[in-house]
This record gives structure tokens, C-alpha cells and sequence, in this order.
């Protein structure tokens, strides 16, 4: 006999979902996207190699290889059975985690100065790197001084960022299926259109779900609290 859904596993039932969902999906772009440049051939890149930059490839290389693993230790250190039974696993990936993105952020900058993609795809790529440093910055900050709650948030924001590498997959896939009804659709435009999307829609569901998850069980536990009747001892 299985036991009845109650409105608490149900909703364990939908966060497990989630979860699945995102570690699956990083784990393949990551799979997906990062080979290309574990060959050493510049002609198996997915985006057109300036032939006049010496190091553009490389720079793509040493971008993907830590991105894609900090894509998939994201999903870990969202784990709360794994955050709570074993914090110095937390606390090592956490390390791992950021140091990746200091040296994909890096490579990232350079690789955004040569992309063929255009002024726009550039913009796009440099905000992408000044969000992922600062709100990773904030996250270690809250973190040292034991603000976990804050930490917490930060992180959500920052991986966010970091899943933008597979919302612009997605939305790239999207435009090049329309690319078949729509032929004269240029693929330059598909690419902007499916950057800015990857980040702009990524920070508003993040910001969604930290108001719901987050701050509006906090808001409505102090409206509460205020609404109470005060009661003095000596009644
Ligand atoms: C969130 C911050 C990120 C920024 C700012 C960023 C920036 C960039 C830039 C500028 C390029 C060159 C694109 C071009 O030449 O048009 C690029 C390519 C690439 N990035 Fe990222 N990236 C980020 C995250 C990631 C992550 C987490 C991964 C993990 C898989 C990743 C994997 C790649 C790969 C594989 C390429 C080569 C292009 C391709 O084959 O699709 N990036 N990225």
C-alpha cells in the first residue's frame, strides 16, 4: 500500500523533480558542449576561431573545462542531505566550485573580446562575467562572516548565472528549429536573441524563487508575530 501524498511530500515530490531536472541537463551540456575543446584542434570548435588570434581557442578551452565542471558541481551544493551529513565535502566542492568560476571568468573576458558573434553577444557576455564574480564574491563574504541564509541566497543567484550556459543552449536549439520556417532568419541574430534571454529569464525565475522559497515565508512569519496580542506576565 503506498502511503497518501500529503501536501508536504508533494511538494518534496516537485523540489526533488527540479533538482533532477537541473543536475540532468547541466551534466549533459557539460557533456555535450565541453569536448570540442579537449581535442587541441581549433577546427572541432562549435563557435567560428579568429584565425588571426593565436590563443582564441585555447582561451575557449581553458573557459569550458572549468565552466562545465562548476555546472556540475552547482546541483551538489543545493543537496541539503549532502550539505548537512557531510559539510567538509560542502565545503571542498564550495572551493572547487569557485575557483572554476575565477578562471572561467577569466578565459571568459578574453573570449568574449575575439567572439565573431558581435558588440551585442560581447556586452551580453561581459555583464554575464561582472554578475557571476560579484555574486559569487558576496556569497564567500556572507559565508565568512556566517550568514547562512545569505549564502545560501547568493549562491542561488550565482548558479543561476552559471546554468545560463544551458538556457543558451536551449534557447539556441529553439532558434535554430524556427531557423527551418523562418530561412532567412540570420543565425548572428538567433545567438544575441538566445544570450540576453539566458541571462535575463535565469535572474527573474532566480529572483521568483528566492522571494517565494526565501523571503515570503520570512515576511509572512513576521506579519504574524506583529499581528499576535501581546501578553503581559502579570495578567
Ligand atoms: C556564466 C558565465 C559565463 C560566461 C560569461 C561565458 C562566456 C563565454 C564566452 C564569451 C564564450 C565565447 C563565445 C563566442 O565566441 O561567441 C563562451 C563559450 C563557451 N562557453 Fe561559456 N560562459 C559562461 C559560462 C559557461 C559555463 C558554465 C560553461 C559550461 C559548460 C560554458 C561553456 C562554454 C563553451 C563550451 C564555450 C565554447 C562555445 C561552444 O562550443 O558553445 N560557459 N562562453
Amino acid at each position: 500500500m503506498t502511503a497518501p501524498s500529503t501536501p508536504k511530500t508533494n511538494r518534496r515530490n516537485r523540489r526533488w523533480a527540479l533538482w533532477g531536472l537541473m543536475a540532468i541537463s547541466a551534466i549533459g551540456i557539460a557533456a555535450y558542449a565541453v569536448p570540442p575543446y579537449l581535442s587541441g584542434n581549433s577546427a572541432d570548435s562549435n563557435v567560428p576561431i579568429d584565425p588571426d588570434v593565436a590563443l582564441h581557442y585555447l582561451s575557449l578551452a581553458v573557459h569550458a573545462l572549468p565552466g562545465g565542471l562548476a555546472l556540475i558541481i552547482g546541483p551538489l551544493q543545493f543537496l541539503t542531505p549532502l550539505r548537512v551529513r557531510r559539510p567538509r565535502l560542502h565545503r571542498l566542492l564550495g572551493r572547487i566550485y569557485m575557483i572554476c568560476v575565477l578562471i572561467a571568468s577569466g578565459a571568459a573576458v578574453f573570449a568574449a573580446t575575439f567572439s565573431l558573434g558581435g558588440f551585442s553577444i560581447q556586452i551580453a557576455f561581459y555583464l554575464l562575467v561582472v554578475g557571476w564574480l560579484y555574486t559569487l564574491a558576496k556569497a564567500y563574504l556572507c559565508i565568512r562572516r556566517g550568514e547562512v541564509q545569505l549564502h545560501r541566497i547568493w549562491m542561488i543567484r550565482n548558479y543561476t548565472l552559471t546554468f545560463a550556459a544551458v538556457t543558451l543552449r536551449v534557447y539556441l536549439l529553439l532558434g535554430l528549429m524556427l531557423k527551418q520556417t523562418y530561412t532567412s532568419l540570420p543565425f548572428d541574430e538567433i545567438y544575441n536573441a538566445s544570450g540576453w534571454a539566458s541571462i535575463l529569464v535565469n535572474v527573474v525565475v532566480a529572483e521568483y524563487f528566492i522571494i517565494q522559497r526565501t523571503l515570503a515565508p520570512l515576511a509572512r512569519r513576521r506579519q504574524r508575530r506583529e499581528a499576535a496580542p501581546v501578553t503581559t506576565s502579570a495578567s
